[in-house]
């Protein structure tokens, strides 16, 4: 936990150092992987898929929590834009706890693991527009939502991510998803602090409405 601990200091350090903004939106990657572009919203032709990992139980700054904060986000863009949801569901559940889930993230970070997800989505293909959201862990993408993309085509998509995070903000993630998904149109993602999903959504819902108005939704 004093690792764990030690290392989100570091980062609030770093974070107010260079002036970054407290709110519920946090900065973007430096490099995002392309520029928006207005999509189109849900239609029986083009479909909206929001795609999404997130995790119960004791979470960073915001207690033992009964949704996940990447959840909350998902349902909120959802309900949004008409889309569909999936749930990415590990097979083995992580730990309720926070600092044994840490630890077995940071193994499956360092041996780049692919953990196995619990079910796949029936049809992937007739949805357009994919929104993909996921918590931040150790800075990157959680290894098992890799392992779902990686098992899954993507080919032609277009791919909206966003995620919730500690300070983070989207770390690079944007990259990763575009390495993954190498057919697919990435564009720029979301980043929402994790805490704002619980205690001040008004906060989360400006941020998504603004980001959403900007994608042409
Ligand atoms: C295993 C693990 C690793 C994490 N690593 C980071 C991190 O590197 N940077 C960060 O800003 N937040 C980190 N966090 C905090 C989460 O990204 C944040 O609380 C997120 O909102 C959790 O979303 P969820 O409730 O949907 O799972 C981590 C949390 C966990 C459980």
């Amino acid at each position: 936990m004093k690792y764990v601990k030690k290392f989100f200091l570091l980062l609030l350090m770093i974070l107010t150092v260079s002036g970054c903004g407290v709110g519920s939106q946090d900065k973007k990657s430096a490099e995002p992987a392309e520029v928006k572009a207005p999509v189109a919203t849900q239609s029986a032709d083009k479909k909206i898929l929001v795609l999404y990992f997130s995790r119960t139980g004791e979470e960073y700054n915001v207690g033992n929590i009964t949704k996940g904060n990447t959840a909350i986000v998902a349902e909120y863009i959802a309900k949004k834009t008409g889309a569909d949801t999936f749930e990415i569901k590990p097979a083995k559940p992580y730990p309720d706890a926070y600092e044994p889930c840490t630890e077995i993230a940071k193994q499956e970070l360092e041996s780049n693991a692919r953990p196995a997800f619990a079910s796949n989505i029936d049809s992937l293909a007739q949805y357009d527009t994919i929104f993909i959201g996921f918590p931040i862990w150790w800075g990157a993408v959680p290894r098992v939502v890799m392992t779902f993309l990686e098992a899954n085509d993507f080919n032609g998509k277009t791919i909206v991510p966003f995620c919730t995070h500690g300070g983070s903000g989207l770390a690079g993630t944007e990259r990763e998803i575009a390495d993954a998904c190498p057919n697919a149109k990435v564009l720029s993602g979301l980043a929402i602090v994790g805490k704002s999903a619980q205690k001040d959504f008004p906060a989360v819902q400006k941020d998504v409405d603004a980001w959403l108005t900007q994608l042409g939704y």
